[in-house]
């Protein structure tokens, strides 16, 4: 019998029909693969040949952000604006063992760059484990977290121990009335804490991610880049995006890289741009003292070109690009005990028809606005960025 994996559906090539694997080798989009093939990785125990999946705009399979759980402990009112969500029912959560499996079949198809994401990952209590087992798998060579910090306070070093290499933590105000006012919590010391407590565990290369939005957080550039000095964190300044829950989204808050770089160089004289790093989002910058720090200019000048990200939400959707209006299944075939190259084949053929270019389409639109209203967030809870992962 055949069993059928709605994909994205944009586009009906998507639609992968699993159980017959050689119809999948077959297929057209396969051929994309820059190296070994899905054939040599479905005929030779997947792993031999470390196989890397282009898409069609020749974007290579690489990077994956992995949200560990949509619920969260803070309430952004640029991610999670509403006074109540539908969280996603609690059996459809990828159990420890699916995750590992299926970060596994990622590798298999080329991913080293892992990202645990939410939600707030560190309210998934199964965090550590799921740590240890993926830093063991030795095709991951850049195993992160992106957090909000609050419980990192007393997790930091057990995370180190587990294996955990890097961690980035959003932070966008220093101040404690503005912090309340977005998050809805009063929990900016713990948030700090949770900054401290990282640097003693001996986490190296600290991140701190700050989305800038007008009229609220663009007098503290400055601020925020002292903190990093003290914290020995890396800052990077986000340009406010138009996704899931920013229904107050408008173009008018949103603070440019331009505009970003020009205040600072108003306070730091000159600055100099570091030469680009491949996908990575940030473009660097270092001032006179030797200060670097990054901005990611995701709504004003999209990186789609070079995007090697995808993401899968807790309960094992995959979203090939953070816009995409549909996900592709991967929890069904996970379930349903799908041999593992044919997991592989679905991953590697979607990854082969991939087109998307998201954020530049949004840009290209004369006239922009939130992407959802909440009653459309409503409709599919996967539509938002807590249950997405940023
Ligand atoms: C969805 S959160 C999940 C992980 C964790 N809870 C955290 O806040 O770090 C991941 C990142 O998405 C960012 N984010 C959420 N909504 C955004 C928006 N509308 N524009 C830009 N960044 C956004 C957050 O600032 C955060 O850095
Ligand atoms: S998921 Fe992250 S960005 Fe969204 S409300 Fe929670 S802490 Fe804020």
């Amino acid at each position: 019998m055949c069993r059928f994996v709605a994909a994205d559906l944009h586009r009906r090539d998507r639609i992968v029909r699993l159980g017959d694997p050689r119809k999948v080798r077959r297929r057209e989009g396969l051929r994309a693969l820059s190296l070994g093939g899905v054939e040599n990785l479905a005929d030779t125990a997947l792993a031999e040949s470390g196989a890397q999946v282009a898409d069609r705009l020749g974007r290579p399979l690489r990077s994956l952000r992995l949200s560990l759980i949509d619920m969260c402990n803070l309430r952004c009112n640029y991610c999670m604006p509403a006074d109540e969500y539908i969280w996603l029912p609690r059996e459809d959560i990828l159990t420890v063992d699916e995750i590992c499996r299926l970060v596994g079949l990622f590798t298999e198809c080329g991913v080293d760059k892992v990202r645990l994401t939410g939600g707030e990952p560190l309210m998934r209590r199964e965090l550590v484990q799921i740590v240890e087992r993926l830093a063991a798998n030795p095709r991951i060579s850049d195993l992160s977290l992106t957090t909000n910090a609050v419980q990192l306070g007393r997790r930091a070093e057990s995370l180190k121990a587990a294996g955990l290499g890097r961690v980035t933590v959003s932070l966008d105000t220093l101040r404690r009335d503005r912090f309340r006012q977005l998050t809805r919590r009063d929990q900016l010391d713990q948030v700090i804490e949770g900054i401290e407590a990282a640097r003693r565990a001996g986490f190296e290369g600290l991140k701190i991610n700050t989305v800038i939005m007008r009229g609220y957080n663009d007098d503290e550039l400055i601020d925020l880049l002292e903190f990093g000095k003290r914290t020995r964190s890396e800052v990077r300044f986000i340009e406010y995006m138009d996704v899931g829950g920013a229904t107050q989204w408008s173009m008018d808050r949103v603070v440019s890289r331009g505009e970003m770089l020009e205040k600072l160089e108003a306070r730091y004289g000159a600055i100099e741009r570091l030469s680009a790093n491949g996908s990575a989002p940030a473009d660097r910058y270092v001032l006179g003292d030797g200060t670097v720090f990054g901005v990611i200019a995701s709504t004003t000048e999209p990186f789609c070109r070079t995007c090697d990200r995808s993401r899968v939400t807790a309960d094992g959707l995959w979203f090939l690009c953070l816009y995409a209006s549909s996900g592709i299944d991967l929890r069904t075939p996970l379930r349903e005990a799908a041999p593992p190259e044919e997991i592989v084949s679905l991953i590697a053929d979607a990854w082969a028809g991939r087109v998307d270019r998201g954020a530049e389409e949004r840009r290209g639109l004369s006239q922009r606005g939130p992407l959802y209203q909440i009653e459309d967030l409503r409709k599919d809870p996967h539509r938002e960025m807590h249950t997405r992962g940023g």
